[in-house]
């Protein structure tokens, strides 16, 4: 199933995803605000393609390439993980390419995203894990109705200095609110 937006496209991740997918992942300026979690090496369009077999099996989490519409271009990608059936929750991921940052790509796929979590998977709470240092990614989850929860202290480090992360989440009866 495709998921419209009024200018993206969140589709299913292709083999053929595996060279976009290493050139936004090796992006010094993405992997700069993500990469604290978990990149140090860089990493090859072999990774990618067996990252992608891997995670096309999987029912705890999927993934989606965000695509322009009126090009077909891949900008990003969106990812629904940890998805607890019997909680009703799932965690949010997403990364865009920087040349389409600032332009609401993030929100308009985060809130279309969102609103097949809760009308058509059924769930209640979708939650994050941002780096508090993240201001864009931050404006940008707000924007889209989520609140902070709370802090996971010093859980990471980046260049050498211990930081935290923020946790945020969105409601199912609060998304009501953001889409009116
Ligand atoms: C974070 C990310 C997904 C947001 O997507 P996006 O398409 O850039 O987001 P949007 O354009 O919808 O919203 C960004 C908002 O942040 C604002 N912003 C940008 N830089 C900012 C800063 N330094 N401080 C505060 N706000 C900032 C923008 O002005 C915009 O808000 P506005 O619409 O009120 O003007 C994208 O930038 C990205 O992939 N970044 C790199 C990877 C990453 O950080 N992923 C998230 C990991 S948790």
């Amino acid at each position: 199933m495709l998921i419209h937006t009024r200018r993206l496209l969140l589709r299913a991740v292709e083999l053929d995803d595996a060279q976009f997918l290493s050139s936004l992942i090796n992006d010094p300026q993405i992997t700069e605000t993500i990469g604290a979690y978990s990149l140090i090496y860089p990493v090859s369009i072999d990774e990618e393609r067996k990252w992608i077999l891997q995670t096309q099996s999987r029912t705890d989490e999927k993934h989606m390439i965000i695509e322009m519409i009126k090009n077909h271009s891949p900008i990003g990608i969106i990812t629904l993980k940890n998805i607890d059936k019997r909680n009703a929750s799932a965690h949010l991921g997403l990364l865009i390419g920087q040349e389409y940052w600032d332009k609401g790509y993030g929100t308009e796929a985060i809130i279309e995203l969102l609103e097949t979590a809760f009308e058509k998977m059924n769930m209640r709470r979708i939650w994050l894990k941002v780096d508090e240092e993240n201001a864009r990614a931050i404006r940008c989850y707000e924007k889209c109705g989520f609140v902070f929860e709370g802090v996971l202290r010093q859980d990471h480090i980046k260049d050498g200095e211990w930081k935290s992360s923020l946790i945020m989440s969105i409601l199912r009866h609060e998304f009501e609110r953001v889409k009116i």
